[in-house]
């Protein structure tokens, strides 16, 4: 269709018409209703609070169920998210739930870190889904959302104001999932503090900007409900799966030698309030805000940070090819800007090896000069000496062959004047002797 046929059939007026008889459109509600329920339908709640604060057991009460519970220890490193799912069913309405722990929250010497596995985690579920729906083969229809749809931020009973871990934590989350603050173990808390204590969380919450969701007003069959529960936030609650007998009924309370507090009753705690809001009034609305509003806005951010854009509606209609291809020429560009860099810093590394390798040569030549020299020097010593040596040597065997001589002479001459043999013999001792001491050859 051409644009300007498009265009003039955009702007004709819709004709109202009436129908002869019964078509049959009606019961599209009905068809919905019913392909919802085949379906089944997921719900995923994320509990933070501190250790032992009441999270397995308020679980427990609000579905009137037993999970598995594993009592969390208080020496945990860092926050751990925990994520179980259960499979429900109420009539024919089949639930997927999952209840995911923030196990060790609040545990840590320093917990400034405390708030990022938990935005982690529901970024990641937030990921999942989108790499699902950008699959060329998707399957949504039955894909497990595990995308948090609530997150109970269970606050300490303390009565005073809130803890700036708490503050901190709700901050980071506002705009990554519906937070309903409540006030865990509120039987712990006397009525008139109580009171005191939600107008103070609200105020600090107000002041620091932290947004919680809001049941919605805007549908008028829950409106009037919804804008009576808004003002009772937080909601102070109860916990107990413990039965105890008042008047002749079974209720769930917590039994305390000084009387019962009934968590259905809604003079003794928020829980019905919370129940009804969180269950049987806004569970829709809290799967359908998680989709719309937050799952949306990081939809939006990842897409923009991967380069799609959308253009304003006068312009060009938004291409996937051309974002594409700027993101992929913008990629290979910086690819080759990395690619030159690495080189280069090869070539200066290479020429800096290089550089000291040479120096390191230099330095070995003058040192192995330096050897060499010494070497030398004591080589023309020792043949100093050497030379030395053989000159004393020789006068020795000079002065040895003249003792020799002298003394073969004298032995011929006593052999021929024996007479003279005392005289000559005293004579002839007396040079040897001499000599003995030079040679050490004669021993007397
Ligand atoms: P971890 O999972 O170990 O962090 O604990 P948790 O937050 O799940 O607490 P859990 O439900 O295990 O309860 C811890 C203790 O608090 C138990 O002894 C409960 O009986 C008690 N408890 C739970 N809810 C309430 C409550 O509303 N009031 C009071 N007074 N005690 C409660
Ligand atoms: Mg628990």
């Amino acid at each position: 269709m051409a644009a300007t046929d498009l265009e003039r059939f955009s702007n004709e007026e819709k004709r109202n018409l009436s129908l002869g008889g019964h078509v049959g459109f009606d019961s599209l509600p009905d068809q919905l209703v019913s392909k919802s329920v085949t379906q089944g339908f997921s719900f995923n709640i994320l509990c933070v609070g501190e250790t032992g604060i009441g999270k397995s057991t308020l679980m427990n009460t609000l579905f009137n169920t037993t999970f598995e519970t594993e009592e969390a220890s208080h020496y945990e490193s860092a926050v751990r998210l925990r994520p179980r799912t259960y499979d429900l069913q109420e009539s024919n309405v089949h639930l997927k739930l999952t209840i995911v722990d923030a196990v060790g929250f609040g545990d840590q010497i320093n917990k400034d870190e405390s708030y990022r596995p938990i935005v982690e985690y529901i970024d990641t579920q937030f990921e999942n889904y989108l790499q699902e729906e950008l699959k060329i083969r998707r399957s949504l229809f039955n894909y497990h959302d595990t995308r948090i749809h609530v997150c109970l931020y269970f606050i300490t009973p303390t009565g005073h104001s809130l803890k700036s871990l708490d503050l901190v934590t709700m901050k980071k989350l506002d705009s990554k999932v519906n937070i309903i603050p409540i006030i865990a173990k509120a039987d712990t808390i006397s009525k008139s503090e109580l009171h005191k204590f939600k107008i103070k969380i609200m105020s600090e919450l107000v002041s620091n900007g932290v947004q919680i969701y809001q049941f919605p007003t805007d549908d008028e069959a829950v409106a009037e409900i919804n804008s009576v529960m808004n003002a009772h936030l937080p909601f102070a609650v109860v916990g107990s799966t413990e039965e105890v007998k008042v008047g002749n009924k079974l209720v769930r309370a917590r039994q305390y030698p000084w009387g019962v507090v009934q968590v259905e009753n809604e003079s003794h705690c928020d829980f019905v309030k919370l129940r009804e809001m969180l269950i049987r009034v806004n569970m829709e609305d809290l799967r359908e805000q998680t989709h719309t509003r937050h799952y949306e806005l990081y939809r939006r951010c990842k897409l923009e940070e991967m380069g799609f854009k959308d253009t304003d509606p006068d312009s060009q209609p938004f291409s996937l090819q051309e974002t594409y291809e700027t993101k992929r020429k913008e990629f290979l560009g910086e690819l080759q800007k990395k690619e030159e860099e690495m080189r280069q810093m090869f070539v200066n590394k290479v020429k800096e090896t290089e550089a000291e390798l040479k120096e390191k040569e230099r330095e070995l030549h003058e040192k192995f000069e330096h050897l060499k020299r010494i070497h030398q020097e004591e080589k023309r010593k020792v043949e100093e000496k050497r030379r030395e040596l053989e000159e004393e040597m020789n006068a020795f065997n000079r002065r040895k062959v003249a003792v020799e001589t002298l003394q073969s002479q004298s032995l011929q001459a006593t052999s021929q004047q024996p007479l003279r043999k005392d005289k000559d013999k005293k004579n002839f001792f007396s040079l040897p002797t001499a000599c003995s001491i030079t040679s050490g050859r004669y021993v007397n």
